[in-house]
């Protein structure tokens, strides 16, 4: 998968790219993903990427044509999936959405910054909106990170054990139950018998039953009737 995400600030971007799971799946050819300096495409001698609102109101407005030269650019090379803006008017992230985005090949992802992007970008070449919640962020970076980590360790063979993904919380709308790890017993405090049993099928009833204590406690809202009445009976 290619994803080019175009930033006014690409430097925001470098760290969170450059690491980890991210590192890993762009070294194994899985994921290549080009930051793009929407600065580079303004005409004007100063490199001005923004102005003045029309209308007038406080905030600078990414202006249109640094942003459209940009995307004219990638959309001349390949076809893209979807366009997406970070915004936080956008459909929220969850992991359906995460799980569904990781089987394309291309996506493009354009971060404001300002007050946000001229409207005839998020009219004519804008196919998906996404926030990553209900608070306002000064620019569509950090958002795109998160979006991209959560789109990127879904690849296949990204992760190195292939089905850790799939037990991750909200993956089957649960939780995820606790996890041990040595020693058996750090300071009086016990892990649970059971995850020292080896039995396999007993472990497994054990961490069901836990993800939906814990989603049940926490998260009542993913729970579906039939879950929520077996809690109550
Ligand atoms: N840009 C500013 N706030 C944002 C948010 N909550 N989600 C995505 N992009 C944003």
């Amino acid at each position: 998968m290619r994803i080019d995400i175009l930033s006014a600030v690409p430097e925001l971007l470098e760290s969170p790219m450059q690491h980890s799971i991210m590192k890993r799946a762009q070294e194994k050819g899985l994921l290549e993903v080009v930051v793009h300096n929407i600065r580079e495409y303004s005409l004007s001698k100063q490199k001005q990427i923004d102005d003045y609102q029309y209308g007038g109101g406080a905030g600078m407005v990414m202006m249109v044509e640094p942003l459209a030269r940009c995307i004219e650019h990638l959309k001349n090379i390949r076809t893209y999936d979807d366009i997406i803006y970070m915004t936080p008017d956008g459909k929220r992230l969850d992991q359906p959405e995460a799980n569904f985005l990781s089987m394309k090949n291309n996506l493009m992802i354009i971060c404001g910054h300002y007050k946000g992007i001229d409207e005839r970008i998020r009219e004519h070449y804008v196919t998906k909106e996404i926030s990553i919640g209900d608070y306002v962020l000064s620019g569509g970076e950090l958002g795109a990170a998160v979006l991209v980590d959560s789109i990127g360790r879904l690849i296949p063979g990204v992760l190195n054990d292939g089905t850790s993904a799939l037990f991750d919380s909200f993956q089957d709308d649960l939780l995820a139950p606790p996890i041990y790890t040595r020693p058996a017993e750090y300071n009086g405090w016990k892990v649970p018998e059971i995850l020292l049993s080896g039995n396999t099928k007993l472990i497994d009833e054990w961490r069901h039953d836990q993800s939906i204590k814990r989603t049940a406690e926490r998260r009542p809202d993913l729970l579906d009737n039939d879950e929520r009445l077996t809690m109550n009976g």
